[in-house]
């Protein structure tokens, strides 16, 4: 595995061994990087073929997906445009290395450019698991998640992300017609034992 720059964005890349495993697409949080989720996706779907892209937006040194304003408050308009870029990325990508439309697997900043990415561009995901997300958009578009599956595990004492918030955002998705599983976990932002647990489940049944 090494990281590489095409098609705009650094990224990382791991074949698959097992056909059968949908690919994943890893989406680090604010701070991390291309190797950051790559343990947690060997682990929880052995055999998948990863992709995990860095973000390219800069907060001082630390790479996330879209600005923001302060710690909840988004930039909408960076948020469209950065989706877009992303969405054509895995699209151009996908084709080069002969991948099938992949579940995005999103940490906090990551789960929350996922849930942009189900709300606009729904065609380059087979489905999502969001990691400690919150609602991307103040007033969300509509989109036709049909078929799509898409896991919510959020964090009981999460000082980030308010429960309502995230209740707000498997609403909208299954509104939407996606099949949402919202799980809240005894933890806080960071993950636990208990999401590694309940996204393996929820992949094994891809
Ligand atoms: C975000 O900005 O996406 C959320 O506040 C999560 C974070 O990155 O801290």
């Amino acid at each position: 595995m090494d990281a590489v720059a095409t098609t705009s964005f650094i990224h990382a890349f791991e074949p698959g061994t097992d056909a059968n495993r949908t690919p994943l697409l890893l989406l680090h949080g604010t701070g991390g990087d291309e190797r950051d989720l790559l343990p947690l996706g060997r682990m929880v779907a052995p055999g998948a073929a990863l992709l995990s892209p860095r973000g390219q937006v800069l907060e001082g040194s630390m790479p996330r997906f879209f600005r923001r304003l302060s710690e909840g408050v988004f930039d909408e308009d960076d948020l469209r445009r950065r989706t877009h870029e992303l969405a054509d990325f895995i699209k151009d990508i996908s084709r080069q290395y002969g991948l099938a439309a992949p579940v995005a697997v999103g940490f906090s900043n990551g789960a929350n450019i996922a849930a942009s990415l189900l709300l606009l561009r729904p065609e380059v995901l087979a489905g999502a698991a969001l990691l400690r997300a919150m609602s991307p958009f103040a007033k969300p578009p509509r989109a036709d998640l049909t078929g799509k599956r898409v896991q919510l595990l959020s964090g009981a004492f999460d000082p980030i992300v308010p429960a309502d918030d995230a209740e707000r955002l498997a609403t909208t998705l299954a509104s939407n017609g996606a099949a949402v599983d919202h799980r809240t976990v005894p933890t806080g932002h960071g993950l636990s034992q208990a999401d590694i647990g309940l996204l393996k489940t929820w992949l094994d049944k891809a």
